[in-house]
């Protein structure tokens, strides 16, 4: 489990040493299962996975049904879904809060790309490979201690995070700039034709939209961010995330399918579960809905009960403040009362609330294991606020609090996945988002997007 940069003081309690612990033994018995079951799991081939999924796509959301279990364990369909997906699609990476000032930078590794988000001398946001073109060395390898950048100002945030004002591959000390180009290479100069400016870190391209940072592996994205989810940036404007920045921000390792994670991210049905003593008291299950089909986004609707609505009147008549943080400026009606959850496809994430953006974002490492990052945006004048410290630790609280409700149902599903007891099921209504998963990968099994080549379906309202 990894530690969260950002902390969470108090919210390392017995019942998170509890979850983690629970996390670990269902990896460990997963990994069991997983062996034995290896043979007869490649007898399927990808073909018939995705010729099923065709099929489950096709049904009506009232017979729908939860599609095979090699869809989330098998090496061959997630290969599928890096390259046929991931690759070819924008992935958010970084909020730009994470890179406030020239030279600051942030680790990661994107399908065994090792990358660097980077802000440069001139204030534009870049997302380099951090391979090294001379041998091969990662200019940054993580879990050796040293974080490889050389004439580093400041590495705070832990490791993989810090400001530079250069990259320098520990290697044999050739050095790049901000922006990737090769500014120096000792002993160089007998390589016939060897040209400096030909030997750059790679560069992947990038867009910044509504503050999140984008990248597409493939560089080869039909559309750009803000034209994918222009419909998606109308629906969110209001919070101007772009605004934002970080507070809170904790990483986890789950062993899970990624799909299995975003399912749970996205369908509320389990409030009334899971969720029984949290989320439920303030947002049934039952009332929860999810809006028309579009080729790009999925959004639900989370509405509080009329019983929280009058007690948020009575608080604030009384001049009190009801959410953790004070109400983001501007927001009123339906905004005020519920929250939102949003998947931009394939894998960006996020959560609008009345008075913070909740966004997840999720790194597959395969087909049984992500890396979470949990973050809390709140707007500057948040930030600023003078009771900002304590509602920052009762906003870490509960963050927490309904994350570990939630890490525990979904390291038990995917070690399911592999029993000989486990069942194809069937979804309720409230479980639209994952029907709507489904009919977006299998569009881009044919190359489009949902909605685009068959009528989209109706919102639930
Ligand atoms: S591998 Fe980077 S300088 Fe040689
Ligand atoms: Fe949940």
């Amino acid at each position: 489990m990894g530690e969260g940069a950002g902390g969470c003081g108090s919210a390392g309690s017995a019942e998170e040493a509890r979850v983690v612990r629970g996390c670990a033994e269902n990896a460990r018995l997963q990994e069991q299962r997983r062996a034995g079951l290896r043979a007869a799991r490649e007898g399927r081939t990808l073909e018939s996975l995705l010729e099923e999924l065709q099929r489950v796509a096709t049904l009506p959301l009232e017979r729908s049904e939860t599609l095979p279990r090699e869809i989330y364990t098998s090496d061959a369909f997630y290969a599928w879904e890096v390259d046929e997906v991931f690759s070819k699609e924008w992935f958010c990476v970084a909020h730009v809060s994470q890179v406030p000032a020239n030279g600051d930078f942030v680790n990661l590794d994107l399908f065994g790309d090792p990358l660097v988000v980077v802000r440069d001398k001139s204030g534009g946001v870049r997302v380099l490979s951090r391979v090294c073109p001379h041998r091969g060395m990662d200019i940054m390898p993580p879990g050796f201690g040293h974080d490889g950048h050389g004439p580093a100002e400041r590495r705070d945030g832990g490791e993989g995070r810090g400001s530079t004002r250069l990259f320098l591959c520990p290697y044999h000390s050739w050095t790049f700039e901000l922006d990737g180009r090769l500014k120096a290479c000792p002993e160089m100069q007998q390589a016939e034709g060897f040209r400096r400016d030909e030997w750059g870190l790679k560069e992947f391209r990038c867009e910044v939209w509504q503050g999140f940072v984008f990248v597409n592996l493939d560089g080869k994205a039909p559309m750009t961010v803000a034209e994918q989810y222009a419909e998606l940036g109308e629906h969110v404007s209001k919070w101007r995330i772009g605004g934002m920045e970080i507070v809170v921000e904790r990483e986890w390792d789950i062993p899970c399918n990624w799909k299995v994670l975003t399912e749970n991210f996205m369908e509320s049905y389990h409030h009334a579960g899971a969720h029984a003593k949290t989320l439920q008291t303030i947002m049934p299950a039952k009332q929860t809905w999810t809006e028309r089909e579009r080729p790009h986004f999925i959004r639900c609707h989370l509405p509080y009960k009329p019983k929280v609505r009058e007690e948020i009147a009575a608080t604030e008549a009384d001049g009190g403040q009801w959410d953790t943080f004070p109400v983001v400026a501007g927001l009123e009606g339906e905004d005020r009362h519920e929250w939102g959850l949003m998947l931009g496809h394939p894998l960006f994430t996020f959560a609008v609330t009345p008075d913070q953006v909740v966004w997840y974002r999720i790194l597959p490492l395969g087909p049984d294991a992500v890396k979470l990052t949990t973050t809390v945006l709140v707007p500057k004048a948040t930030r600023e606020h003078p009771g900002f410290d304590r509602m920052l630790e009762r906003a870490e609280q509960e963050a927490a609090a309904f994350h570990l409700e939630d890490m525990e149902v979904i390291a038990a599903v995917q070690r399911s996945l592999h029993a000989n007891g486990y069942q194809r099921g069937r979804l309720s209504h409230l479980e639209m988002p994952i029907w709507l998963m489904q009919r977006y990968l299998a569009a881009r099994a044919h190359g489009t997007w949902p909605g685009l080549d068959h009528p989209p379906a109706p919102g639930q309202r």
